[in-house]
């Protein structure tokens, strides 16, 4: 390594976890013109990254997330946005670091400053514009390594007494659930059913929801029913009970929900909808149990609900998120962390699914 290189684990293409391959000599960024350089301490874990990966955004795939190459994916449609990344790619969007230095244009006094990234990129002439929208670490490269480059209107001083790891478990998740609750308009008088609360995603839709006064029901695996339950949901159900109406009626005295919030799709989606009230709200960021799902139209329109899809956050979600967190009304789930050199390892563990909250890796020296 020399002080143009740094460490950095690339992506040489969509396939297995061999593709991920770790580099002692990879280009140390420049900063361009409105650009700061960040010296990451550490980065957090999503599906994007093995979806990526594994091409599984490709609508020529109909199963579940396995973590598995999925050699029947085409490559031209394989990215979050429906267009081709091109490789060698730097993954990782939930960067936490240190501003080094800034390019022309940036704010110097960013310099020294512990900051998160939004993880959203922007087209800064058109920031509504979700249409001109990237994603850190896939549109561009992002921070498993040693250092990233990113608009200097991307990043977020924070001031919190939690390590970097900690922080890097917010920035996707948390702006991810966030625009959920937004796009369904969740209140006070809501009841949010959350599947997948366990995870990345969910855990923070208990938390942002709560927050909101709105009454949760999370739905998790039973070994990480207690781990759950420090969130203060105000009930929780196993991942896919038989009878959904049943189990609400027993756990909250009422056998249907206002608001749907679903990241797991897959084959109880029929049930999960089947749950909803009339003028129910159903919002999805994520299909992680299988993206191809059975629809009764009839329960649809004959109960007047509202789908909701939900991916590209407007600006401001994640200033908002911040500011959940320096007041400290939610708080990390790190499950563990793992240098960046065994960013394999901690992915392999990531799709394993044993894990409350999220992981990262950390890169310090
Ligand atoms: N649209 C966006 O911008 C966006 C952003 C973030 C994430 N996502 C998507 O949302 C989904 C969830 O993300 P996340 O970060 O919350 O994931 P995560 O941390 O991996 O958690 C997913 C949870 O889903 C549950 N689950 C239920 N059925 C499952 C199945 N068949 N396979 C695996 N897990 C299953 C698991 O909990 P139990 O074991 O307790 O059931 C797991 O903890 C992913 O598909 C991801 O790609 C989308």
């Amino acid at each position: 390594m020399t002080n143009k290189t740094m460490r950095a684990v690339v992506l040489a293409g969509h396939g297995d976890l061999d593709k991920l391959v770790f580099r002692g000599d990879y280009p140390k960024p420049e900063p361009g013109r409105g650009e700061v350089l960040i010296r990451v301490g550490a980065c957090g874990l999503n599906n994007t990254d093995v979806n990526t990966r594994t091409a599984w955004y490709s609508q020529t795939v109909t199963g579940a997330t396995t973590g598995g190459a999925l050699s029947s994916a085409k490559s031209d449609d394989a990215a979050w946005g429906g267009k081709p990344i091109s490789f060698p790619r730097v993954q990782g969007a939930d960067a936490v670091g240190t501003v080094v230095e800034t390019g022309e244009g940036a704010e110097k006094s960013l310099i020294g400053k512990r900051v998160m990234i939004d993880c959203w990129l922007r087209d800064w002439n058109e920031p509504e514009n979700a249409n001109k929208t990237g994603y850190f670490g896939s549109e561009c490269d992002g921070g498993f390594a040693e250092y990233a480059t990113v608009d200097a209107r991307n990043v977020y001083p924070v001031n919190s007494e939690w390590s970097d790891a900690e922080l890097a478990t917010f920035s996707t998740s948390y702006s991810t659930a966030e625009n959920m609750l937004n796009r369904a308009a969740v209140g006070g008088g809501d009841i949010v059913l959350i599947t997948g609360a366990s995870g990345g995603v969910g855990s923070a839709l208990i938390q942002l929801a709560n927050r909101r006064g709105a009454k949760t029901v999370a739905m998790c695996g039973a070994e990480k029913a207690e781990a759950v339950r420090a969130l203060n949901p105000a009930a929780i159900l196993p991942r896919a009970p038989d009878d959904l109406r049943a189990e609400l009626q027993k756990a909250i005295g009422a056998s249907e929900v206002t608001v749907a919030a679903d990241v797991v799709g897959g084959e109880y989606w029929k049930r999960i909808i089947n749950a909803l009230a009339r003028r129910g709200r159903y919002v999805c960021s994520g299909a992680i149990a299988g993206p191809i799902v059975e629809f009764d139209l009839r329960v649809f329109y004959l109960r007047d609900l509202t789908l909701l899809g939900s991916t590209v956050p407007p600006p401001g979600a994640f200033a908002d998120v911040v500011r959940y967190i320096e007041r400290g009304e939610v708080r990390p789930l790190l499950a563990q962390t793992f240098p960046l050199e065994k960013l394999r390892e901690a992915q392999r563990a990531f799709i394993a699914k044993k894990h409350f909250g999220n992981i990262a890796v950390t890169v310090g020296k």
